[in-house]
């Protein structure tokens, strides 16, 4: 059976685009993988804590070392991770916020990148950084409010978010993503409309084929 793991990143409920965009891929990728499990995960209305100082001690002491408040800072670590390698395929839904991604999901991403999980150190190796996630499709939904951000736009430069998460998710070994970017949500206007129907196209291609060879 598969397994998508679907994540919410909007603080919007209603009038979200990122989650209208979630919600169809879900139902496209349901409808094609009729006894797949969907996991959902909404950090735009629960969003993980940040890293703390017990946090970040349980993340680099081993768990025999770990006391109480070291272990329960990570649970939540835990649990988001092993949700990431029990998916065969991940969506998110990702809106720009103040040129990057929300807190909300960079939250989820500091939970999720953690050595000896996710990653580790070979400080014998020319490149040190060894990731530990399989690699895996993960397909990102984005929408802006001004189109001009994604690439090819000229605002391009100032888009902080889609170079942060390829960065952060390449690094922990989820380098096969797949961007479907939305725009001009503030001007509600002809290319917001287009951009919309185009991202669904995508979304119905993608639902339909990721997992490769599923
Ligand atoms: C707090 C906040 C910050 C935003 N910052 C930007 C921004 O820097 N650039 C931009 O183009 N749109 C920005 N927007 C617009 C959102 O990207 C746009 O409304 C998007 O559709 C939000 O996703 P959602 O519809 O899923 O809630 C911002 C919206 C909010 C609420």
């Amino acid at each position: 059976m598969k397994q998508l793991l679907a994540i919410h990143a909007s603080g919007r409920v209603q009038r979200s685009v990122t989650r209208q965009l979630t919600q169809r891929f879900i139902d496209q990728w349901r409808s094609v993988h009729a006894d797949g499990d969907v996991i959902l995960r909404d950090v735009g209305q629960a969003p993980p804590p940040t890293v703390s100082e017990a946090w970040i001690a349980g993340a680099y002491s081993d768990a025999s070392e770990r006391d109480e408040a070291m272990r329960e800072a990570i649970a939540v670590s835990d649990q988001l991770i092993d949700e990431v390698f029990a998916a065969d395929v991940i969506v998110i839904g990702a809106p720009i916020y103040n040129f990057g991604m929300p807190a909300q999901l960079k939250a989820w991403v500091d939970q999720v990148v953690r050595i000896n999980r996710t990653f580790e150190m070979n400080f014998e190796a020319e490149n040190p950084y060894v990731s530990l996630v399989p690699s895996k499709p993960v397909v990102v939904l984005v929408s802006a409010g001004d189109i001009e951000l994604h690439p090819g736009g000229v605002l391009a430069e100032l888009n902080h978010m889609e170079p942060h998460l390829r960065t952060a998710l390449s690094f922990i070994g989820l380098t096969d993503l797949h961007f479907v970017r939305t725009g001009n949500e503030e001007f509600k206007d002809e290319r917001h409309r287009a951009s919309v129907d185009a991202a669904y196209a995508e979304i119905a291609d993608l639902a339909a084929r990721l997992p490769a060879g599923a």
